[in-house]
């Protein structure tokens, strides 16, 4: 089955048609216009110029997509959760091209996106990798700009939320902090590259809610740790930004993963999935493949890590299947949707 996939529900306008059987998922066209640079002017994205880019970036991309392609058998676009400036455009172009190729359209959750960019093969690669590498229950930590979940999947298409943070997610704690240090945004990239030369053990960060009896994280007292150790050091003594940065990412890390790694023996996850943008991480990658021993970890390949299409390509397969389809003129946006009870 071919599906057209939209993505718009941030700073990412993203495209993508994929081949998809009960044996996975192969990428046949992909094209995404990011808004990093126009949005980088304002220190993070601004909903308002978001929408007006995507409005603008969105059909010539579906063309480039589309142009050595026949009509797909199915449209996937995220309807939610995310800015609904962005999430209109998508649905808006969905729904057109729905109505006038008369083809079934999917309303996509976001997150059950990121879920499965781990079923997608490298880019570039003909290999799908087969659905069966998910293993139920699966854990899968979503760790991004606007979420930092933990998630219980128990089937495709069925899951339960099992911890979530009280206040920041973990990659807006990163682009705060890469603010507060006078880096570009989006800041964890800038931060993880900082990091890899510097003392992981220079500065002491709180780890919030580690050791607490439950899933939850909470990002914003660090955060605030991070800018008090800035008001009343400073970085060209004894402790450099590269040990700022690491001893930062490690505190977020230490947490992402020992919570992790509890809530996987307590909930006897027979894989554990990590996704969401800050999943590009390397020292979250390496940190979490060295704490699992006794499961499998899927990672999204690099390029997948980001808000992309393709994922929601993938994990629309499932909905296809089952025809959990949506009248083109009933779809709607939805800003807070949540795919978990
Ligand atoms: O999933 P995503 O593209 O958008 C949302 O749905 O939020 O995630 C973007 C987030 C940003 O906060 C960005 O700073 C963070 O992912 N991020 C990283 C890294 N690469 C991206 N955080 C830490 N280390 C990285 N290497
Ligand atoms: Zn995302």
């Amino acid at each position: 089955m071919k599906i057209l996939a939209i993505e718009s529900s941030c700073d990412d306008t993203s495209v993508a048609l994929l081949e998809v059987t009960d044996t996975g998922a192969v990428v046949i066209a992909e094209k995404t216009a990011s808004q990093i640079e126009i949005h980088k002017k304002y220190g993070g994205v601004v909903p308002e110029v978001a929408g007006r880019m995507h409005a603008e970036n969105i059909l010539p991309v579906v063309e480039e997509v589309m142009k050595d392609n026949d009509k797909p058998d199915a449209i996937a676009v995220t309807s939610g959760p995310g800015l609904i400036t962005g999430l209109l455009v998508g649905v808006e172009v969905a729904k057109s091209l729905s109505y006038i190729w008369g083809v079934p359209l999917i309303g996509m959750n976001h997150i059950e996106g990121h879920v499965h960019s781990v079923l997608l093969p490298e880019p570039g690669s003909t290999e799908a990798i087969p659905f069966s590498t998910i293993q139920f229950p699966a854990l899968a930590l979503i760790a991004s700009g606007g979420h930092t979940s933990l998630i219980l999947m128990k089937d495709f298409g069925e899951y339960e939320l099992v911890g979530n943070t009280r206040d920041d997610a973990a990659g807006e704690a990163f682009d705060k902090v890469a603010k507060m240090l006078d880096l570009p945004y989006p800041g964890g990239p800038k931060i993880s590259k900082l990091a890899e030369t510097g003392n992981i053990k220079a500065i002491s960060f709180p780890r919030p809610m580690m050791k607490d009896d439950n899933f939850d994280f909470s990002f914003a007292g660090l955060k605030t740790a991070a800018l008090y150790w800035l008001r009343d050091n400073d970085l060209d003594g004894d402790v450099s930004i590269n040990d700022f940065c690491a001893s930062f990412e490690q505190a977020i890390v230490d947490v992402l993963v020992a919570k992790t790694i509890r809530a996987q023996k307590e909930f006897n996850a027979k894989t554990v999935i990590l996704a969401g943008g800050v999943s590009a991480n390397t020292k979250l990658r390496q940190t979490l493949e060295e704490s699992i021993d006794d499961v499998p970890l899927l990672l999204p390949p690099r390029s997948y890590c980001m808000d992309n299409a393709a994922m929601i390509g993938v994990a629309a397969y499932h909905h296809a299947k089952k025809e959990q389809f949506v009248n083109w003129k009933e779809i709607e946006a939805n800003p807070n949707w949540k795919i978990y009870q």
